[in-house]
């Protein structure tokens, strides 16, 4: 049986580090591309040559030839610029606009039949701009961020706690950004409900870090985090690959779910070989449903916007 191909656009911090963990889990055959010439070819044969150490089953290859994405099961984009001092909202959309929907056309036309895992910021904005150059299916377009996003708050909430972080269970809704939709009533400790195990001020103030968890590391480093958000992509691809029908959050197509009308946006869904294989649909209190409006208008707001641009 031939291996799966999981292509990553873009050799930067999120790319590198997402090759090498599909690769160490063993996803299959990894090609990284990038535009600079020389930086997907090194990282990945520095990469091989790690298997020489700790062994992996499939290849790793990297090039700025698309033409040797051919035929991969999962494209992960992570090729996006991050802001600068100066730059615009609008000028980071529109760069990071630009390089989406020409990566995507490249998609298109290498591998046809792909998932499309989207990672570059604005996320929700960019999951719709893959999506409307690639007009692939909704279900085979969608963003990684509440992967993230609830594995931060997971996190937070295990040190607290001094439990196991693999015995926190949660959702998180909404775009990816300061007015994301953590449900603290739906995260669990091995089962147990979060609001049982701490006082509500305790709750928030681990939201409030979850949702400000992005700029803290960029406070820490001066760019952006790369090797959790690397993981929650390659966590996307697995479920997809090995079809897990995982129940994950992800940036995916919403129309009557949550009243969202027609929109790219973070909620929690079924993963497996057929891509986004389900929207859950929670009940919501009256104020979440709020926040995730808020959030669900930011966003179209933003997609308004760059649908002029592209
Ligand atoms: P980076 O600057 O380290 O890497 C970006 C790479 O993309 C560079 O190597 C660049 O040469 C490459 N690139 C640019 N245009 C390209 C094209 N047309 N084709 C192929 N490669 C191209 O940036 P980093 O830190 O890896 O972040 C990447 C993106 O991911 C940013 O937009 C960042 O904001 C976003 N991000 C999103 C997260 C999420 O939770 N969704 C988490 C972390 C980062
Ligand atoms: C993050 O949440 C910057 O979106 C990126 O770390």
């Amino acid at each position: 049986m031939s291996r799966q191909k999981i292509t990553v656009v873009g050799a930067g911090n999120v790319g590198a580090a997402t090759a090498q963990i599909a690769a160490q889990r063993n996803l299959g055959d990894v090609v990284v591309v990038d535009i600079v010439k020389g930086l997907a070819e090194g990282k990945a044969l520095d990469m091989a040559e790690m298997s020489g150490v700790y062994p992996f089953g499939g290849q790793v290859r990297g090039t700025t030839d698309w033409a040797a994405t051919a035929n991969s099961d999962v494209v992960i984009i992570t090729s996006g610029v991050p802001r600068k001092p100066g730059m615009s909202r609008d000028d980071l959309l529109a760069t990071n606009a630009k390089i989406v929907k020409s990566v995507t056309e490249q998609v298109v036309q290498y591998s046809p039949n792909a998932y499309i895992i989207v990672v570059c910021n604005p996320l929700d904005v960019m999951v719709d701009v893959a999506g409307q150059v690639s007009g692939f299916p909704k279900n085979r377009v969608m963003g990684m961020a509440g992967v993230l996003d609830s594995a931060r708050f997971a996190y937070f909430v295990a040190q607290e706690l001094n439990v196991s972080v693999g015995d926190v269970t949660g959702v998180l809704m909404g775009g990816h950004g300061d007015d994301m939709v953590p449900l603290p009533r739906y995260t669990s400790v091995a089962g147990i409900p979060l609001p049982e195990l701490m006082e509500a001020s305790v709750i928030q103030r681990l939201v409030d870090r979850a949702r400000n968890g992005g700029i803290e590391i960029v406070n820490l480093l001066g760019y952006s985090a790369y090797y959790a958000p690397a993981a929650g992509a390659v966590r996307m691809a697995e479920a997809i690959l090995q079809d897990k029908k995982a129940v994950l959050s992800c940036c995916a197509w919403c129309d009557a779910q949550y009243h969202v009308g027609g929109a790219y946006v973070g909620v929690p869904v079924i993963l497996g070989k057929d891509g986004v294989e389900k929207v859950i649909e929670l009940k919501l209190t009256a104020e979440e449903q709020q926040m995730l409006d808020a959030s669900v208008g930011r966003v179209k707001a933003l997609v308004a916007k760059v649908r002029e641009m592209i």
